[in-house]
Protein backbone atom coordinates (compact mmCIF):
# COMPACT_ATOMS: atom_id res chain seq x y z
CA UNK A 1 0.00 0.00 0.00
CA UNK A 2 1.34 3.59 -0.88
CA UNK A 3 2.25 5.81 2.39
CA UNK A 4 -0.77 8.22 2.52
CA UNK A 5 0.15 11.61 1.43
CA UNK A 6 -1.53 13.06 4.99
CA UNK A 7 -0.02 12.08 9.00
CA UNK A 8 -1.93 12.34 12.13
CA UNK A 9 0.26 13.72 14.40
CA UNK A 10 4.30 13.87 14.16
CA UNK A 11 7.65 15.04 16.13
CA UNK A 12 9.39 18.34 14.36
CA UNK A 13 11.87 20.55 16.15
CA UNK A 14 9.26 23.56 15.82
CA UNK A 15 6.79 21.59 17.72
CA UNK A 16 3.81 18.76 17.65
CA UNK A 17 2.41 18.40 14.17
CA UNK A 18 -1.26 17.57 13.77
CA UNK A 19 -3.62 17.49 11.40
CA UNK A 20 -6.55 19.46 13.12
CA UNK A 21 -9.62 17.52 13.08
CA UNK A 22 -11.93 19.46 14.19
CA UNK A 23 -11.74 20.62 10.25
CA UNK A 24 -12.15 17.45 9.04
CA UNK A 25 -13.18 16.39 5.91
CA UNK A 26 -13.73 19.94 5.03
CA UNK A 27 -10.11 21.60 5.40
CA UNK A 28 -7.16 19.68 6.46
CA UNK A 29 -5.05 22.14 7.98
CA UNK A 30 -1.77 21.14 10.51
CA UNK A 31 -1.13 22.86 13.73
CA UNK A 32 1.95 23.15 15.32
CA UNK A 33 1.96 23.35 18.74
CA UNK A 34 4.93 24.59 21.10
CA UNK A 35 3.37 24.44 24.65
CA UNK A 36 2.76 21.66 26.74
CA UNK A 37 -0.54 23.44 27.60
CA UNK A 38 -1.30 23.93 23.64
CA UNK A 39 -0.50 19.85 23.48
CA UNK A 40 -3.05 19.07 26.64
CA UNK A 41 -5.60 21.09 25.31
CA UNK A 42 -5.89 19.93 21.81
CA UNK A 43 -6.08 16.68 23.40
CA UNK A 44 -9.24 17.78 25.48
CA UNK A 45 -10.95 19.83 22.47
CA UNK A 46 -10.53 16.58 20.38
CA UNK A 47 -7.93 18.20 17.67
CA UNK A 48 -6.02 15.18 18.04
CA UNK A 49 -8.54 12.23 19.37
CA UNK A 50 -8.17 8.27 19.50
CA UNK A 51 -6.81 6.25 22.15
CA UNK A 52 -3.63 5.19 20.60
CA UNK A 53 -3.28 9.30 18.65
CA UNK A 54 -3.82 10.65 22.02
CA UNK A 55 -1.05 8.30 23.79
CA UNK A 56 1.86 9.18 21.02
CA UNK A 57 0.47 13.20 21.17
CA UNK A 58 1.10 12.39 25.14
CA UNK A 59 4.68 11.20 24.52
CA UNK A 60 5.44 14.10 22.48
CA UNK A 61 4.00 16.04 25.29
CA UNK A 62 6.56 14.79 27.91
CA UNK A 63 9.07 15.20 24.97
CA UNK A 64 8.07 18.77 24.28
CA UNK A 65 8.45 19.75 27.55
CA UNK A 66 11.93 18.42 28.18
CA UNK A 67 12.95 20.74 25.12
CA UNK A 68 10.97 24.09 26.00
CA UNK A 69 11.95 23.68 29.99
CA UNK A 70 14.39 26.67 30.66
CA UNK A 71 15.83 24.15 33.60
CA UNK A 72 19.26 23.79 34.34
CA UNK A 73 20.08 20.93 36.66
CA UNK A 74 18.29 17.61 36.52
CA UNK A 75 16.40 18.26 39.73
CA UNK A 76 14.58 21.56 38.13
CA UNK A 77 14.06 19.38 34.97
CA UNK A 78 12.29 16.78 37.13
CA UNK A 79 10.01 19.02 38.20
CA UNK A 80 8.97 20.63 35.11
CA UNK A 81 8.71 16.89 33.70
CA UNK A 82 6.29 15.57 36.57
CA UNK A 83 4.90 19.17 35.97
CA UNK A 84 3.84 18.27 32.04
CA UNK A 85 3.05 15.04 33.41
CA UNK A 86 0.44 15.93 35.74
CA UNK A 87 -0.96 18.20 33.49
CA UNK A 88 -1.57 15.63 30.30
CA UNK A 89 -3.18 13.10 32.99
CA UNK A 90 -5.88 16.11 33.45
CA UNK A 91 -6.34 15.55 29.44
CA UNK A 92 -9.33 12.53 29.08
CA UNK A 93 -10.09 10.35 31.56
CA UNK A 94 -11.15 7.06 29.55
CA UNK A 95 -8.33 6.03 26.91
CA UNK A 96 -6.11 3.96 28.95
CA UNK A 97 -2.88 4.49 25.84
CA UNK A 98 -3.17 8.22 27.59
CA UNK A 99 -1.67 6.84 30.87
CA UNK A 100 0.17 3.98 29.37
CA UNK A 101 2.30 6.26 27.31
CA UNK A 102 2.61 8.80 30.41
CA UNK A 103 4.02 5.96 32.44
CA UNK A 104 6.74 4.58 29.78
CA UNK A 105 8.18 8.20 29.74
CA UNK A 106 7.71 8.54 33.30
CA UNK A 107 9.56 5.73 33.76
CA UNK A 108 12.58 6.48 31.05
CA UNK A 109 13.13 10.10 32.87
CA UNK A 110 13.89 7.96 36.25
CA UNK A 111 15.80 5.43 34.59
CA UNK A 112 18.26 8.28 32.71
CA UNK A 113 19.02 11.02 35.33
CA UNK A 114 19.98 7.65 37.25
CA UNK A 115 22.31 6.70 34.49
CA UNK A 116 26.01 8.11 35.67
CA UNK A 117 27.09 11.03 34.09
CA UNK A 118 23.45 12.26 32.88
CA UNK A 119 22.95 15.66 32.60
CA UNK A 120 19.86 17.82 31.30
CA UNK A 121 20.41 17.30 27.45
CA UNK A 122 20.87 13.97 27.53
CA UNK A 123 17.35 13.57 28.95
CA UNK A 124 15.85 15.82 26.29
CA UNK A 125 17.34 14.19 23.44
CA UNK A 126 16.45 10.46 25.05
CA UNK A 127 12.79 12.04 26.01
CA UNK A 128 12.74 13.05 21.98
CA UNK A 129 13.57 9.73 20.73
CA UNK A 130 11.68 7.94 22.80
CA UNK A 131 8.32 9.66 21.94
CA UNK A 132 8.98 10.02 18.33
CA UNK A 133 9.68 5.49 18.80
CA UNK A 134 5.97 5.21 20.85
CA UNK A 135 4.83 6.92 17.27
CA UNK A 136 6.83 4.36 15.37
CA UNK A 137 6.04 1.46 17.25
CA UNK A 138 2.29 2.54 16.62
CA UNK A 139 1.91 2.16 13.25
CA UNK A 140 3.76 -1.05 13.27
CA UNK A 141 1.62 -2.52 16.10
CA UNK A 142 -1.33 -1.59 13.80
CA UNK A 143 0.18 -3.47 10.39
CA UNK A 144 0.26 -6.41 13.14
CA UNK A 145 -3.35 -5.91 14.03
CA UNK A 146 -4.46 -5.76 10.64
CA UNK A 147 -2.27 -8.87 9.50
CA UNK A 148 -3.74 -10.64 12.75
CA UNK A 149 -7.17 -9.77 11.68
CA UNK A 150 -7.29 -11.15 8.86
CA UNK A 151 -8.34 -14.97 9.31
CA UNK A 152 -11.31 -13.30 10.48
CA UNK A 153 -12.71 -11.33 7.59
CA UNK A 154 -14.43 -13.27 4.63
CA UNK A 155 -14.31 -12.22 0.74
CA UNK A 156 -16.59 -9.81 0.27
CA UNK A 157 -17.15 -8.72 3.70
CA UNK A 158 -19.54 -5.72 4.58
CA UNK A 159 -18.04 -4.38 7.63
CA UNK A 160 -19.78 -2.49 10.04
CA UNK A 161 -17.59 0.01 12.52
CA UNK A 162 -18.25 2.37 14.51
CA UNK A 163 -16.18 5.97 15.11
CA UNK A 164 -12.98 6.56 13.84
CA UNK A 165 -10.58 3.79 14.92
CA UNK A 166 -8.48 4.67 12.12
CA UNK A 167 -4.92 5.97 10.81
CA UNK A 168 -6.64 9.10 12.52
CA UNK A 169 -6.98 7.51 15.88
CA UNK A 170 -3.59 5.87 16.03
CA UNK A 171 -0.06 6.59 14.72
CA UNK A 172 -1.36 6.02 11.52
CA UNK A 173 -2.80 2.55 9.28
CA UNK A 174 -5.66 2.36 12.63
CA UNK A 175 -7.02 -0.53 14.81
CA UNK A 176 -10.35 -1.68 13.67
CA UNK A 177 -9.52 0.17 9.97
CA UNK A 178 -6.35 -1.33 10.09
CA UNK A 179 -8.08 -4.68 9.65
CA UNK A 180 -10.07 -3.47 7.07
CA UNK A 181 -6.90 -2.14 5.17
CA UNK A 182 -5.54 -5.63 5.60
CA UNK A 183 -8.12 -7.28 4.01
CA UNK A 184 -8.57 -4.94 1.27
CA UNK A 185 -4.68 -5.58 0.41
CA UNK A 186 -5.10 -9.33 0.27
CA UNK A 187 -7.66 -8.88 -1.92
CA UNK A 188 -11.21 -9.83 -0.09
CA UNK A 189 -12.73 -6.83 -1.83
CA UNK A 190 -14.29 -5.57 1.35
CA UNK A 191 -16.52 -2.76 1.77
CA UNK A 192 -17.48 -0.70 5.18
CA UNK A 193 -20.49 1.21 6.78
CA UNK A 194 -19.81 3.75 8.92
CA UNK A 195 -21.69 5.03 11.46
CA UNK A 196 -22.28 8.78 11.50
CA UNK A 197 -21.39 8.38 15.67
CA UNK A 198 -23.50 10.98 17.18
CA UNK A 199 -22.40 13.64 18.69
CA UNK A 200 -19.17 14.35 17.34
CA UNK A 201 -19.44 12.13 13.77
CA UNK A 202 -16.36 10.61 13.92
CA UNK A 203 -17.51 7.96 11.44
CA UNK A 204 -19.00 10.26 9.01
CA UNK A 205 -16.74 13.14 9.53
CA UNK A 206 -13.29 11.14 9.59
CA UNK A 207 -13.75 7.54 9.21
CA UNK A 208 -15.15 8.28 5.80
CA UNK A 209 -12.59 11.00 5.22
CA UNK A 210 -9.54 8.52 5.29
CA UNK A 211 -11.40 5.56 3.86
CA UNK A 212 -12.51 7.49 0.73
CA UNK A 213 -8.18 8.58 0.67
CA UNK A 214 -7.35 5.05 0.32
CA UNK A 215 -10.05 4.23 -2.13
CA UNK A 216 -11.58 1.65 0.40
CA UNK A 217 -15.43 1.72 -0.32
CA UNK A 218 -17.29 3.23 2.47
CA UNK A 219 -21.18 4.00 2.48
CA UNK A 220 -22.31 6.62 6.19
CA UNK A 221 -24.97 5.88 7.92
CA UNK A 222 -26.59 7.01 10.83
CA UNK A 223 -26.71 5.44 14.68
CA UNK A 224 -30.09 4.61 14.32
CA UNK A 225 -29.98 2.67 10.95
CA UNK A 226 -27.61 -0.17 12.48
CA UNK A 227 -30.58 -2.19 13.42
CA UNK A 228 -32.54 -2.31 10.55
CA UNK A 229 -29.46 -2.90 7.97
CA UNK A 230 -28.70 -5.80 10.01
CA UNK A 231 -32.06 -7.26 10.06
CA UNK A 232 -32.25 -6.34 6.09
CA UNK A 233 -29.04 -8.69 6.20
CA UNK A 234 -26.59 -6.13 5.38
CA UNK A 235 -24.17 -6.46 7.63
CA UNK A 236 -21.60 -9.59 7.78
CA UNK A 237 -19.60 -8.48 10.72
CA UNK A 238 -18.63 -5.45 13.12
CA UNK A 239 -15.03 -4.06 13.46
CA UNK A 240 -14.79 -1.40 16.07
CA UNK A 241 -11.76 0.02 18.53
CA UNK A 242 -11.12 0.21 21.78
CA UNK A 243 -10.22 3.04 24.64
CA UNK A 244 -9.55 0.49 27.25
CA UNK A 245 -10.17 -3.03 27.29
CA UNK A 246 -10.88 -4.15 31.34
CA UNK A 247 -9.36 -7.77 32.78
CA UNK A 248 -12.29 -9.81 32.39
CA UNK A 249 -13.14 -8.09 28.64
CA UNK A 250 -15.48 -5.89 28.59
CA UNK A 251 -15.08 -2.95 26.35
CA UNK A 252 -14.66 1.06 26.63
CA UNK A 253 -15.64 2.45 23.33
CA UNK A 254 -17.48 5.38 21.61
CA UNK A 255 -21.07 5.72 23.05
CA UNK A 256 -23.20 3.95 20.89
CA UNK A 257 -20.53 0.84 20.50
CA UNK A 258 -22.84 -1.27 23.34
CA UNK A 259 -25.65 -0.81 21.15
CA UNK A 260 -24.50 -1.68 17.83
CA UNK A 261 -23.26 -4.92 20.19
CA UNK A 262 -26.38 -5.90 21.74
CA UNK A 263 -27.44 -5.77 17.46
CA UNK A 264 -25.22 -7.76 16.30
CA UNK A 265 -26.03 -10.64 19.28
CA UNK A 266 -29.83 -10.24 18.39
CA UNK A 267 -28.95 -11.10 14.76
CA UNK A 268 -25.86 -13.23 15.53
CA UNK A 269 -23.61 -10.89 14.13
CA UNK A 270 -19.97 -11.17 15.05
CA UNK A 271 -18.68 -8.58 16.95
CA UNK A 272 -14.89 -7.96 17.08
CA UNK A 273 -12.96 -5.43 19.09
CA UNK A 274 -9.28 -4.88 17.20
CA UNK A 275 -6.96 -3.08 19.90
CA UNK A 276 -3.29 -3.05 20.47
CA UNK A 277 -2.57 -4.42 23.60
CA UNK A 278 -1.50 -1.01 25.36
CA UNK A 279 -5.45 -0.54 25.47
CA UNK A 280 -5.78 -3.52 27.73
CA UNK A 281 -5.40 -2.67 31.54
CA UNK A 282 -5.35 -5.62 33.36
CA UNK A 283 -5.17 -2.99 36.76
CA UNK A 284 -8.95 -2.14 36.18
CA UNK A 285 -11.02 -5.91 36.98
CA UNK A 286 -14.21 -4.99 34.97
CA UNK A 287 -16.47 -2.29 32.96
CA UNK A 288 -17.62 -0.72 35.98
CA UNK A 289 -14.32 0.62 37.01
CA UNK A 290 -13.70 2.25 33.90
CA UNK A 291 -14.31 5.75 34.02
CA UNK A 292 -16.23 6.88 31.35
CA UNK A 293 -15.44 10.88 30.24
CA UNK A 294 -18.97 13.51 30.66
CA UNK A 295 -18.31 16.30 27.96
CA UNK A 296 -19.99 19.53 27.62
CA UNK A 297 -23.09 20.63 26.60
CA UNK A 298 -22.29 22.44 23.40
CA UNK A 299 -21.63 19.00 21.43
CA UNK A 300 -24.99 18.10 22.23
CA UNK A 301 -26.82 21.24 21.88
CA UNK A 302 -25.40 22.15 18.14
CA UNK A 303 -24.70 21.61 15.14
CA UNK A 304 -21.59 23.67 13.90
CA UNK A 305 -22.77 26.50 15.95
CA UNK A 306 -26.17 26.06 14.98
CA UNK A 307 -28.09 25.48 18.19
CA UNK A 308 -30.95 22.26 18.27
CA UNK A 309 -32.24 22.10 21.52
CA UNK A 310 -34.31 24.70 22.91
CA UNK A 311 -31.96 27.45 25.66
CA UNK A 312 -31.85 25.88 28.53
CA UNK A 313 -33.17 22.37 28.03
CA UNK A 314 -30.63 19.55 29.89
CA UNK A 315 -28.10 17.06 27.84
CA UNK A 316 -26.38 14.21 28.87
CA UNK A 317 -23.30 13.48 27.86
CA UNK A 318 -21.37 10.03 28.52
CA UNK A 319 -18.93 9.70 25.57
CA UNK A 320 -18.18 6.35 25.69
CA UNK A 321 -20.08 3.15 26.70
CA UNK A 322 -18.89 -0.47 28.07
CA UNK A 323 -19.73 -3.45 25.94
CA UNK A 324 -19.96 -6.63 28.65
CA UNK A 325 -17.46 -9.04 27.49
CA UNK A 326 -20.43 -11.66 26.87
CA UNK A 327 -21.35 -9.65 23.74
CA UNK A 328 -17.66 -9.40 22.37
CA UNK A 329 -16.80 -12.09 20.03
CA UNK A 330 -13.07 -11.99 19.62
CA UNK A 331 -10.66 -9.27 20.48
CA UNK A 332 -7.72 -8.34 18.02
CA UNK A 333 -4.35 -7.89 18.75
CA UNK A 334 -0.87 -7.34 17.46
CA UNK A 335 -0.09 -10.68 19.78
CA UNK A 336 -3.05 -12.57 17.95
CA UNK A 337 -7.07 -13.18 17.98
CA UNK A 338 -8.13 -13.45 21.63
CA UNK A 339 -11.24 -15.74 22.73
CA UNK A 340 -13.40 -15.91 25.83
CA UNK A 341 -12.54 -16.64 28.36
CA UNK A 342 -10.49 -13.35 28.50
CA UNK A 343 -10.06 -13.68 31.89
CA UNK A 344 -7.18 -16.15 31.13
CA UNK A 345 -6.52 -14.64 27.44
CA UNK A 346 -5.82 -11.55 28.10
CA UNK A 347 -3.90 -11.82 31.03
CA UNK A 348 -2.13 -14.59 28.93
CA UNK A 349 -0.72 -11.83 26.56
CA UNK A 350 1.15 -10.49 29.33
CA UNK A 351 2.97 -13.62 30.16
O1 LIG B 1 -13.65 10.59 21.63
P1 LIG B 1 -12.69 9.90 20.68
O2 LIG B 1 -12.87 10.31 19.26
O3 LIG B 1 -11.26 10.00 21.16
O4 LIG B 1 -13.10 8.37 20.78
C1 LIG B 1 -12.39 7.46 19.98
C2 LIG B 1 -12.88 6.09 20.08
O5 LIG B 1 -13.80 5.76 20.81
C3 LIG B 1 -12.14 5.05 19.26
O6 LIG B 1 -13.00 4.05 18.82
C4 LIG B 1 -11.06 4.42 20.16
O7 LIG B 1 -10.26 5.41 20.74
C5 LIG B 1 -10.22 3.46 19.42
S1 LIG B 1 -9.06 4.30 18.40
C6 LIG B 1 -8.09 3.18 17.60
Amino acid sequence: MAKPDWFTVRWSDDGVVMLDQRRLPSEEIYLTLKSVEEIAQSIENLAVRGAPAIGCTAAMGVARAAVTSEAATLSDLRSDLELAIKRLEQTRPTAVNLFWALRRMGALIDQVCEESGADVARVRQRLVVEAERVLAEDIEICRAIGASGLELIPRDARIMTHCNAGALATGGYGTALGVVRAARDAGRGVSVISNETRPFLQGARLTAWELQRDDVPVTVVTDNMVGHLMRTGEVDLVVVGADRVAANGDVANKIGTYTVAVLAREHSIPFYVAAPVSTIDLETPSGAEIPIEERGREEIAEIGERPILPAGVPVRHPAFDVTPATLVTAIVTEKGVVRPPYVETLSALFR
